[in-house]
């Protein structure tokens, strides 16, 4: 599938929303798998939504259909194989999305300049890479910013316009990330929202702050999912944990839906 990434003013119908499933290392029998897959294929997927499953890269890659996207969580950094995968490879699976700079990728060692290289790497194979940025922790004298913005630099250095707008940022603030961690607030997720429109556009000479497509992940759950896309103004969701309970996407795409009408 052709990898449509043309963004919509926030605020302005129609909007596009991106919903990112991040798989993970999930599930951990390929019973459960086929349940999940086979679940995933029956869904319906609104208009204006653009569903993308990221499963392991060692599970059979579930069939992209008309209305399915398939994701890749990461790609190597430089020819160095055992273990990783090239963009090259990723494209010619049928892979139109990619996350790379997850937070758990990070805590392995991983740098904003390894996660530029493989944003340039996947641009150039044709995959719409999802980077993902984020503060570890939030202080009070809102240092917090600068990272995000550091972290926008050197990933977007040297970036054409044409670079840069076909790339999607998502905002993931770690401490918001996995079990037990306290869901980020759409306040909260508003205000670095801004910032990285209004960086992206200060370093790319000609991206409007409305050209850049940012999503929200961490603690995503249909409770909370529409008060990102509704208040925080995001143009999309990067979901982990809720993307393995089929349920639960189900009715995020039900409410995401209602928000189109
Ligand atoms: P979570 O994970 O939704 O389980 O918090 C999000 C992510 O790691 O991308």
């Amino acid at each position: 599938m052709s990898v449509p990434i043309q963004n919509k003013r926030p605020g302005k119908q129609p909007r596009t929303f991106h919903i990112i499933a991040n798989w993970k290392s999930n599930p951990a029998s390929l019973k459960d798998l086929d349940r999940l897959q086979k679940a995933y294929m029956g869904l319906r997927v609104p208009d204006g939504v653009r569903l993308v499953v990221c499963p392991s890269p060692i599970h059979q890659l579930i069939e992209a259909g008309k209305s399915i996207y398939i994701g890749a969580q990461d790609v190597q950094v430089a020819a160095i194989g055992t273990g990783s995968w090239s963009a090259e490879m990723l494209q010619s699976c049928g892979v139109s999305y990619c996350i790379v700079g997850h937070s758990e990728r990070r805590s392995l060692g991983e740098q904003d300049i390894d996660v530029k290289k493989k944003t340039i790497q996947l641009i150039e194979a044709g995959i719409v890479p999802i980077v993902c940025i984020g503060e570890s922790f939030r202080d009070d004298n809102g240092k917090y910013i600068n990272i995000i913005k550091h972290q926008l630099q050197v990933v977007s250095k040297g970036m054409s316009l044409a670079q840069a707008g076909r790339m999607i940022i998502a905002y993931e603030p770690v401490w918001a990330i996995g079990r037990g961690a306290r869901a980020c607030t759409a306040v909260e997720c508003y205000e670095v929202v801004q910032v990285i429109r209004e960086e992206m556009s200060r370093l790319i000479p000609g991206l409007s702050v409305t050209d850049v497509v940012v999503l929200y992940g961490g603690s995503v759950d249909s409770m909370n999912a529409v008060e990102y896309l509704e208040s925080g103004l995001v143009n999309g969701l990067l979901i982990g944990r809720a993307s393995l309970d089929f349920q639960q996407i189900k009715s995020i795409l039900q409410k995401v839906e209602s928000l189109q009408k």
